[in-house]
């Protein structure tokens, strides 16, 4: 079993002292997963004394940092959970053709593969042109391979399978070149995706938007900060705008109910109240 090196009491110890220090406030993660993600860089720094651990990450900002960087978790595929994807197509989209813009927002986005999941099925539905994505995470690595449009080769052949099984009907390969063990995305992708940085925890709503994806975040966040990340985008979402959680994670705020009404129990798919 994998033994952690730091206990619930530490852990919150360490974050609530980085907060009122630096002013830098991932308290609100879920405890057992800050243990994990701390216990993490413990291994890696060769600590496994807490007040040691303590030391060493308290007396540098930049330690705390990368610290921080342990609880940022950027794994994505293309077409993640297709079955969803599936319902974005058939049902979602076409559901915001209406509206001259159309604006998305992916919150949690890591390494990009969700926004050009989208872009490519709006680009299929003839939408794209039309449509602004803002895809935002707090991790700035991430945002920057997201950037680069590139992804290995290996990782883009496990998602091929994803984008047929969503209902694409395309020769997946028109969408990227290969240049030697990579794969780069067609640009052309990109045009209608803004990729920023934004901090779930310490940032506002920032625009009205039709859909709203937050997909494999929740689960590291406390009730406090799924209750405060659910109230921005509640704000965030037009009536009638529709907000995807992950496949796995299920908004069972009984304050929230009346905001989100559940449009696809199965796809985790709520639909704001007109
Ligand atoms: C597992 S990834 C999910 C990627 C994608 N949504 C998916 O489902 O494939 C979780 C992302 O949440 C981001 N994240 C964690 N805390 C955050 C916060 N407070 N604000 C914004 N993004 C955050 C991490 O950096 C990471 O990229």
């Amino acid at each position: 079993m994998y033994t952690l090196l730091i206990t619930p009491e530490q852990t919150r110890k360490i974050l609530a002292d980085i907060k009122q220090i630096y002013l830098l406030d991932m308290l609100n993660y879920n405890t057992q997963f800050a243990q994990k993600a701390i216990t993490k860089m413990m291994r890696t720094q060769k600590i496994d004394d807490f007040d040691e651990f303590y030391r060493f990450v308290m007396v540098d900002e930049s330690r705390i940092k990368e610290m921080f960087g342990y609880f940022f978790i950027n794994v994505s595929w293309m077409f993640r959970d297709p079955e969803v994807f599936k319902m974005i197509r058939e049902k979602v989209i076409p559901a915001l053709d209406s509206y001259a813009r159309i604006k998305i927002w992916c919150a949690g986005c890591a390494t990009g593969e969700e926004a050009y999941s989208i872009a490519i099925i709006l680009d299929e539905l003839g939408l794209l042109e039309r449509t602004t994505i803002y895809a935002t995470d707090i991790d700035t690595q991430a945002l920057h391979v997201a950037r680069t449009r590139r992804y290995s080769a290996t990782h883009m052949l496990a998602c091929t399978q994803n984008y047929y099984l969503s209902g694409g009907v395309k020769p997946f390969k028109n969408y990227y070149k290969i240049h030697n063990n990579e794969v780069i995305l067609n640009e052309r992708l990109a045009n209608n995706i803004c990729f920023a940085e934004h901090n779930l925890i310490t940032d506002s709503s920032f625009n009205e938007f039709q859909l709203i994806l937050c997909r494999n975040m929740f689960i590291y966040f406390n009730d406090d900060l799924q209750k405060h990340a659910l109230q921005t985008f509640d704000k965030s979402l037009e009536n009638g705008g529709f907000f995807i959680s992950g496949y796995h994670e299920r908004i069972h705020r009984n304050d929230l109910k009346k905001s989100f009404k559940l449009y696809s129990k199965l796809h985790r798919i709520y639909r704001k109240s007109y």
